[in-house]
C-alpha cells in the first residue's frame, strides 16, 4: 500500500517530511556496540587477561583445554578443537577431509569469502549453489542437481545465525557418500530439530570473529566433529601435523588458539545463552514495529524456520524495488549503522574470474546481493534504538504508523532518552567501527 502512494522511481528521499514521529527518534543507532559488552565484562575479563600474563603459557594451554571442554558441553558434540580462525577452520576441515586438487565441493555464493577460498587454497574447485530466496540459504535442489563424480564435500552455511535446511542436505549427502562440513561461522547455538549446529554434519566449523554471538577480543576460531577419526587429524593438522614434539605425521598448518583469547572466552560463554535470548527479542521487537508501520510492500523481513533456533547474528531485511542503496544512504545520513553482507557474490569475485562464473548464472543471489540490508541486531541494543532504526525505514518510505507499538504505548515522550539508560548508553560511541562490521 505504501507503493500505490508513489511511483518506484521516485526518490523517496527527497520528497516531503513523512507524519512519522520522528521527533521521538534517536540522533544515532550503531550496527554494534561492542564496548556495552566490555562495559559489564571488563573486571573479569582484565582478570582473565592477567591470569594467563601472569602464567607466562601464552599459546594452547590449559584454558584452551577448558573452553574446548565446555563448548563440547554447550553444543552437545563429543569433540571441540580450537583453532586460528574461522577461515582456518575451514581449511582444516576440508584438509582433514584429504580434498585435494581438482577435487569439486558444493557450496553457496552468497556467504563470506572464507568459505570458498578454504576450497581454493587446496586447489579444489568451488562450485556454487544458487539460494532460497526466503532464507539465502544454500537451496538443496541446487545442490542435489550439482553433484558429480568429483564432489568431495557439501559445504552449507548457517548464513545470519539460521540453520540450513538439513533435513533435505543430509539424505542428499548420505544418498551420495559425501561429508558435510558445516559453516557455522555465524550460527553458534542455533540448533535444527533440537540439535546444534556444527554437529549436524561430519565436521563444524565455527568464528570466534569479535562481532560473532561469541566474539574474542582478536582472531579464533574451533571445529565440532562427532567423529573420532576426524578429530584426531584436526588436533593434528592445527600444530604442523607435529605428534610428537618435531616428529611430522602430515602437512599440517600453524594454527592454535591463544590462551588470552581462550580466558576471555570463558568469561563470556556463560552470558551466550541470555545475549542469543536478546537477539531473539530483538529480532521479535523489529517484527513488530515493521507490522506496525505496514511496511511490508517495500521491505521483506526476514523470517524463522519452526525446525531450528535462529540465533541472529544478523537481521537482514530485503528492500523491494531497487532502493536497497538509496535506503541505506539515507540512513547513514540520519546516523543509523548498516552493512550489506554481500554487495558481490562469490561466484563474481574477480579473484574467481577464472573459475568461469558468469552474471545470470545464480539468480537469487545475485538478487540478494543487490537487495538485502542488515540491520542492528546485537544484544544490548535498546527499544528506543530500535524504534529510532525502522522509524527511519518509514520516514524513507513516507510510511505514518498505521497504530501505536507497544514500546510506544507505554512510554511518555523523551526524546533522545532511553528509560532507565544503561551507563554504557551514556558514554558510548553509537555508530560501529567500520573494521568491527565485516561479518
Ligand atoms: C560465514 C562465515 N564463514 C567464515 C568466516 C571466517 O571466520 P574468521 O573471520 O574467524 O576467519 C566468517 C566470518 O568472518 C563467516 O561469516
Amino acid at each position: 500500500m505504501i507503493r500505490s502512494q508513489q511511483s518506484p522511481a521516485s526518490s523517496p528521499a527527497s520528497r516531503p517530511a513523512p507524519p512519522a514521529a520522528t521527533d521521538t527518534l534517536l540522533s544515532s543507532v550503531g550496527l554494534l556496540a561492542l564496548d556495552r559488552q566490555y562495559a559489564v565484562l571488563r573486571e573479569s575479563i582484565r582478570a582473565a587477561i592477567d591470569r594467563v600474563c601472569d602464567s607466562g603459557r601464552f599459546v594452547l594451554g590449559p584454558d584452551v583445554a577448558e573452553l574446548e571442554k565446555e563448548l563440547a558441553r554447550e553444543l552437545g558434540v563429543p569433540h571441540v578443537i580450537s583453532c586460528g580462525s574461522g577461515s582456518d577452520a575451514l581449511l582444516l576441515a576440508l584438509m582433514a577431509l584429504d580434498i585435494q586438487p581438482g577435487d569439486e565441493v558444493i557450496l553457496p555464493s552468497y556467504t563470506f569469502f572464507a568459505t570458498a577460498s578454504a576450497v581454493t587454497r587446496l586447489g579444489a574447485v568451488p562450485i556454487f549453489a544458487d539460494i532460497d530466496p526466503t532464507s539465502f540459504l544454500i537451496d538443496p535442489v541446487e545442490v542435489k542437481r550439482k553433484i558429480s563424480r568429483r564432489t568431495k564435500a557439501i559445504m552449507p552455511v548457517h548464513l545470519f545465525g539460521r540453520t540450513a535446511d538439513m533435513d533435505a542436505l543430509l539424505p542428499i549427502a548420505q544418498a551420495a557418500g559425501i561429508p558435510i562440513v558445516e559453516d557455522a561461522a555465524q550460527s553458534i547455538l542455533s540448533s535444527w530439530h533440537g540439535r546444534c549446529t556444527g554437529g549436524l554434519g561430519d565436521i563444524g566449523c565455527f568464528s570466534f570473529y569479535p562481532t560473532k554471538n561469541l566474539g574474542g577480543i582478536g582472531d579464533g576460531g574451533f571445529l565440532t566433529t562427532t567423529r573420532d577419526d576426524l578429530a584426531a587429524s584436526l588436533k593434528l593438522l592445527r600444530v604442523h601435523g607435529m605428534e610428537p614434539r618435531y616428529y611430522h605425521q602430515v602437512v599440517g598448518i600453524n594454527s592454535r588458539l591463544d590462551t588470552i583469547q581462550a580466558a576471555v572466552l570463558r568469561v563470556k560463554l556463560p552470558h551466550l545463552e541470555a545475549w542469543t535470548t536478546s537477539r531473539q527479542t530483538n529480532a521479535a521487537r523489529y517484527l513488530d514495529l515493521f507490522a506496525d508501520y505496514h511496511l511490508d510492500r517495500s521491505i521483506n523481513v526476514p523470517t524463522e524456520e519452526p525446525r531450528g533456533r535462529h540465533v541472529w547474528n544478523q537481521f537482514v531485511i530485503r528492500v523491494n524495488d531497487g532502493q536497497r542503496d538509496a535506503l541505506r544512504t539515507h540512513l547513514t545520513k540520519c546516523n543509523v549503522g548498516t552493512e550489506i553482507y554481500y554487495p558481490v557474490p562469490l561466484h563474481l569475485q574477480k579473484c574467481f574470474a577464472h573459475l568461469g562464473w558468469s552474471v545470470g548464472d545464480l539468480p537469487e543471489t545475485e538478487r540478494a546481493a543487490k537487495e538485502t540490508l542488515a540491520l542492528p541486531i546485537f544484544p544490548e541494543l535498546q527499544p528506543a534504538e530500535q524504534r529510532t532504526v525502522v522509524g527511519r525505514i518509514a520516514e524513507f518510505f513516507n510510511a505514518p504508523p498505521l497504530r501505536k507499538s507497544r514500546d510506544e504505548e507505554t512510554r511518555t515522550h523523551a526524546p533522545e532518552q532511553v528509560v532507565d539508560e544503561p551507563h554504557y548508553l551514556r558514554k558510548m560511541n553509537a555508530v560501529g567501527r567500520a573494521d568491527d562490521v565485516r561479518c
